[in-house]
């Protein structure tokens, strides 16, 4: 399946972002970034492309990286020496599986898409890199994430910034992304905030609803998020990862695959966006 047939053109030009519809995508996905740190483009994938690449997905469900662990929303940090009930000290879970990019067919439909360079130059303006590449990490460049029943992704920040993630199937229960966009900036970490989001008062806490096929351009690096816990559901959620890096042949750190392919060494993973 050629990349172009995957995605629905005719509602996103991402083909021809200098036509005036294409500045218009573009300015509308800027400003969804800045106002609220998260794009959502509904229906930007066909229908055939999520089930071509749920068809893809679902054989390799069985051989998915599983992990399951308690962290901190705050990886990246020395959260040590911290009080009882401090929010650097409050763990959360993670677990689910992943499928990594070494198990994914390069000439798939999810690579395909990945490398396709309207989706990548896409991605850049919207932005505002004066360049993007995919990476280069043969484990972590591209993903698909696996989330049954009792699986969650916990609390967290992203250390970068502009993930990009498909979402190819909902669960029937829960599993709903949720978020506090800019929470935090680089000068204040609003702990008093982040103890109401863990304690469940907040009202800043946003839920946007989400159905398959819809493009997610997200800013997590200041802004919490998690993935609510899966309830009863007849299939797992599946949602592809893409990660790209204003520089060429970026790689993950070894720690950061390392926790993912093999879940019993890094009780601390911090870094990796979900
Ligand atoms: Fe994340």
């Amino acid at each position: 399946m050629d990349a172009a047939a995957l995605v629905d053109l005719e509602r996103y030009p991402i083909d021809r972002l200098d036509s005036a519809e294409g500045q218009a995508l573009l300015a509308r996905t800027r400003a969804d970034l800045d106002g609220k740190a998260l794009a959502l483009l509904p229906g930007f994938l066909r229908q055939g492309a999520i089930d071509a690449m749920v068809a893809e997905a679902e054989p390799l469900e069985a051989g998915a990286h599983r992990r399951e662990r308690e962290r901190t929303s705050y990886g990246w940090m020395d959260n040590r020496g911290f009080p009882e009930g401090h929010p650097r000290r409050a763990l959360h879970t993670l677990r689910g599986g992943s499928i990594t990019r070494d198990m994914i067919a390069p000439g798939g439909p999810t690579a395909r898409l990945y490398e396709w360079p309207p989706l990548v130059d896409f991605v850049r303006r919207a932005l505002g890199h004066e360049t993007l590449y995919p990476c280069a990490d043969p484990w972590l460049a591209l993903e698909f994430h696996i989330e049954d029943q009792g699986d969650r992704f916990g609390w967290h920040y992203d250390t970068n910034d502009g993930v990009v993630s498909l979402l190819l199937r909902a669960p029937d229960e829960g599993g709903a992304f949720e978020y506090v966009p800019f929470i935090r900036d680089e000068d204040d970490e609003n702990y008093d905030e982040v103890a109401r989001v863990f304690a469940g008062t907040s009202s800043l806490v946003q839920r946007p609803p989400m159905a398959p096929g819809t493009f997610i351009l997200f800013r997590g690096r200041r802004s919490i998020h998690r993935v609510s816990a899966v309830g009863a559901t007849r299939k797992p959620r599946l949602i592809a990862l893409l990660s790209y890096d204003r520089n060429p042949g970026m790689v993950f750190p070894e720690a950061t695959v390392r926790a993912v392919l093999n879940s019993s060494n890094e009780p601390h993973l911090g870094s990796h966006p979900t």
